[in-house]
């Protein structure tokens, strides 16, 4: 499966993310300048992994670059150059990313397509790699069995479908951190940006991204109740996402033995009220699972889909007001330990 967001419409979208970078930046400079070991190097390596087409990328990597750029200047000898890699999925629009490249940019910019989860670099090749809002997509949603039309697991109930789910989230991570292990120096900083929920949340008052999900999937029940599709297709459907708590996110990186972890800061949610209305949220989540609705369902039943989702959306006195959202972004700093 082709995890990932509509491309056209992502790029309108992902000012939601945008906000993590900005409220990361300071903390990323700080681990740069405190920890990341630039003495003997003349030649950086980058990566982001899951950069989509770049619009939240290049601020991450000037992020990044200018604060190695300033820790350089203090030494003797300070010349240098970058490179980076930008990755994401075989069918990414890499082609939209390199035209939007900045125009003074000043590094080598490089294309790196390929599933995250599997080794893409040389061993030992890699100084600073980066991942934001991309690893809560899975590989593959668990095939427990689910006749009941959620299209995911609920977040408050901890049953057999959220084991599965967070067994598979568990297994991804571990791949995705695997692999990166191999290519990372020692040394190495990593810099993850990753949704999370806390463990429980108050349906009465409050709300997730899963909840939102969810609701996605009372959408679907209803067309399947009223005959526009059909009901076991709707059984059948189920989201490849999982949004950890940071306890569990911190449990699987604890027992990866390749990485010390530097950071681990939860962040209130930044980019939650940058999507005030309803038409906004609806058009979000229509860029992250229009392409998953689309293959499974067919194309004609998008439009009237993300409709009645804007109508529950603005008819639910929680889900209509961002302050309620409870979801927050966790941030983590990893340093690759000696090999
Ligand atoms: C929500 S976008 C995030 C884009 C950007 N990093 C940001 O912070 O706005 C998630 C990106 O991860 C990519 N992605 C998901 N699974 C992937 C995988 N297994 N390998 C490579 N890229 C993947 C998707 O294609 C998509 O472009």
């Amino acid at each position: 499966m082709n995890a990932g967001e509509g491309q056209h419409s992502y790029v309108k979208n992902s000012t939601y993310q945008r906000g993590v970078v900005n409220v990361a930046k300071s903390i990323i400079e700080e681990e740069i300048a405190k920890k990341l070991d630039v003495s003997s190097i003349n030649s950086f390596r980058i990566a982001d992994y899951g950069c989509a087409t770049g619009h939240n990328s290049f601020p991450a990597i000037k992020i990044i670059t200018q604060a190695i750029t300033r820790k350089i200047s203090g030494l003797a000898s300070h010349d240098h150059e970058f490179s980076v890699y930008f990755n994401d999925n075989v069918t990414n629009d890499f082609n939209t990313l390199f035209r939007s490249l900045p125009k003074n940019n000043y590094y080598n910019a490089l294309g790196l397509p390929g599933d995250f989860h599997g080794r893409l670099l040389p061993k030992s090749s890699l100084h600073f790699a980066y991942c934001s809002w991309s690893l809560h997509w899975l590989t593959e949603a668990p095939a427990t069995a689910l006749n009941n039309g959620a299209t995911m697991y609920s977040g408050n109930i901890k049953d057999q479908v959220y084991d599965a789910y967070l067994y598979q989230f568990g297994k991804d991570l571990g791949s995705f951190l695997d692999a990166r292990a191999h290519e990372l120096v020692s040394g190495g900083l990593m810099t993850l940006l990753i949704p999370t929920v806390p463990s429980f949340w108050d349906p009465q008052t409050e709300y997730t991204l899963i909840t939102e999900i969810n609701l996605l999937g009372s959408c679907l029940m209803d067309m399947a109740k009223e005959g526009i599709i059909d009901e076991a297709k709707v059984d059948a459907f189920k989201t490849p996402l999982y949004f950890a708590t940071p306890e569990e996110l911190k449990t699987i990186i604890d027992n990866n033995n390749n990485y010390s972890i530097e950071r681990f800061e939860i962040l209130n949610n930044p980019g939650k009220h940058t999507l005030p209305s309803v038409s906004d949220r609806a058009a979000f989540y229509r860029a992250v699972i229009e392409k998953l609705i689309g293959d499974h369902f067919g194309t004609e039943i998008i439009d009237e889909f993300f409709n009645r989702y804007m109508k529950k959306l603005a008819a639910s006195s929680v889900l209509v007001n961002s302050g309620n959202d409870k979801s927050h972004v966790t941030l983590v700093v990893l340093k690759r330990k000696a090999n």
